[in-house]
């Protein structure tokens, strides 16, 4: 008979892959949707995995702090078992002697039986104290378990702002859903649903379920009733204002989740959906078949539309751009270990490239929304303002609560703790073609 899968043997796999050591850098959504074993072994392997990427830093610092001598880098698996232990007997409800006895035996089979007896002393300190304790010298940074450079980045740019941000980075993400409109009201989807369902208070088709469900589960999630997306990313597609069978580019889109919303908002639309990834149109294509409705793939460069645009105009154009990710990193809390403060110039290059070749696509009174999931102010509201400002024809018409950060352009959210992720959206407006006689004007 097989052997049955370990759930925390495969957890350390799986992170030995996607920390900086010896792994090669996959990301853990990659490494997480193969290889990991079914119900609730799976579902112990997700957490551990999650948990140790978003509190690396401080469970780090706590485990360096306890050794005589540092573990030696081909032992990277050891150290990872360790800080999966740490992370259980901390962050979870598990009970204390269950987790502290499960490690020395994963550690032999890891073919690691010399760090058996390190393994049990270590977890049993730890289980004497919490993480509050643990934790409570460290300076901020390790603490809120981000890079120097990204902690130093959110405090520049969000002084008043950067510790909830951090906190709320931190947590696990809520369970969000978009009813498809075309299916139900929202005020059915929640009686369907039942116990744990609340609409969310920005974007009119969310709803939030607490404690999350499988997907399985949902009435209809196979046949499009609803798809799984933050709040906030459900706001850029409500604005794209598409006239009746108006022509849409999505031009980031893939795997498709606003590419589905945007034929759910505008079911009569004709939508181009753009990505540079032709694997990842793949995507789109499953995400769209699910929801019932289609639109037309193309491969290409968002920044070089003269190698793919056949030259008719866009009414409306959302622009979902590649960005550093760190509005999400409740979400993928593996990016902070893979991001440089280095990736960042390039990446904002590319969006305002993409910025200036796609404007003239679209046609006079159109609207281009631009969104990232950033709350760096490079990629947004100074991204955005910089277009405005060489951009004579463009128009910020966004929309944003009063309660909302005050930015240059745009509207910035922040990550929040049983809310939406931190994101960005600004909604510009093509000024109108001048009429002939105005043309001629006041010479
Ligand atoms: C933030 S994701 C888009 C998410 C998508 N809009 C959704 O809601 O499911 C960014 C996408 O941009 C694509 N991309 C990156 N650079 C691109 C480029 N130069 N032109 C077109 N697509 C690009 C990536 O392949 C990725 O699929």
């Amino acid at each position: 008979m097989a052997e049955s899968p370990d759930p925390r043997l495969a957890a350390v796999r799986a992170l030995n892959r996607v920390l900086p050591g010896q792994g090669d850098g996959a990301s853990l959504r990659e490494v997480l949707r193969r290889g990991v074993p079914d119900g609730s072994a799976g579902g112990l392997t997700r957490d551990l995995c999650f948990g140790v990427c978003r509190y690396l830093r401080p469970l780090n610092q706590w485990l360096n702090d306890q050794l005589d001598k540092p573990i030696k880098a081909k032992a990277q698996p050891v150290r990872l078992a360790l800080l999966c232990g740490l992370y259980e007997l901390w962050f979870t409800e598990r009970p204390q002697h269950a987790v502290v006895n499960a490690y020395p035996e994963l550690c032999r089979r890891l073919k690691a039986g010399w760090a058996s007896g390190l393994t049990n002393a270590v977890l049993r300190k730890a289980s004497r104290l919490d993480a509050a304790t643990a934790f409570a010298d460290y300076p901020p940074a390790v603490a809120a378990s981000l890079p120097d450079w990204l902690w130093r980045q959110f405090q520049e740019d969000w002084p008043e702002q950067a510790d909830d941000m951090a906190r709320a980075s931190l947590t696990p993400p809520p369970f969000t859903l978009r009813v498809n409109r075309q299916r139900h009201s929202r005020e059915q989807a929640l009686a369907a649903l039942g116990e744990g369902a609340r609409p969310g208070e920005l974007a009119p088709w969310s709803l939030y379920l607490t404690p999350p469900r499988p997907v399985a589960a949902l009435p209809g999630f196979d046949t499009g009733a609803f798809s799984v997306q933050d709040e906030a990313a459900q706001l850029p597609a409500e604005r794209l204002a598409v006239p009746p069978g108006g022509r849409v580019l999505d031009a980031c889109a893939a795997p498709g989740g606003k590419t589905g919303q945007i034929l759910e908002a505008f079911p009569d639309a004709r939508v181009v959906a753009l990505d540079r990834v032709a694997e990842r149109l793949e995507r789109v294509r499953e995400t769209l078949a699910r929801l019932g409705v289609s639109a037309e793939p193309r491969v290409g460069d968002a920044a070089e539309p003269s190698d793919w645009w056949d030259g008719e105009p866009f009414d409306a154009i959302l622009l979902d751009a590649p960005c550093s990710a760190t509005g999400i990193l409740r979400r993928q809390p593996d990016v902070k270990w893979h991001r440089r403060r280095a990736d960042l110039p390039p990446l904002v290059d590319l969006q305002a490239r993409m910025l200036d070749a796609l404007w003239p696509l679209l046609r006079p009174g159109g609207r281009l929304v631009y969104a990232t999931c950033s709350v760096l102010r490079e990629e947004n509201d100074r991204q955005v303002a910089a277009f405005l400002a060489r951009t004579p024809d463009a128009a910020d018409l966004t929309e944003r609560p009063p309660a909302a950060p005050a930015v240059a352009a745009g509207w910035q959210l922040l990550p929040r703790e049983d809310g939406p992720d931190g994101f960005y959206l600004a909604c510009l407006r093509k000024h109108e073609a001048p009429a002939p006689d105005e043309q001629k004007g006041d010479r």
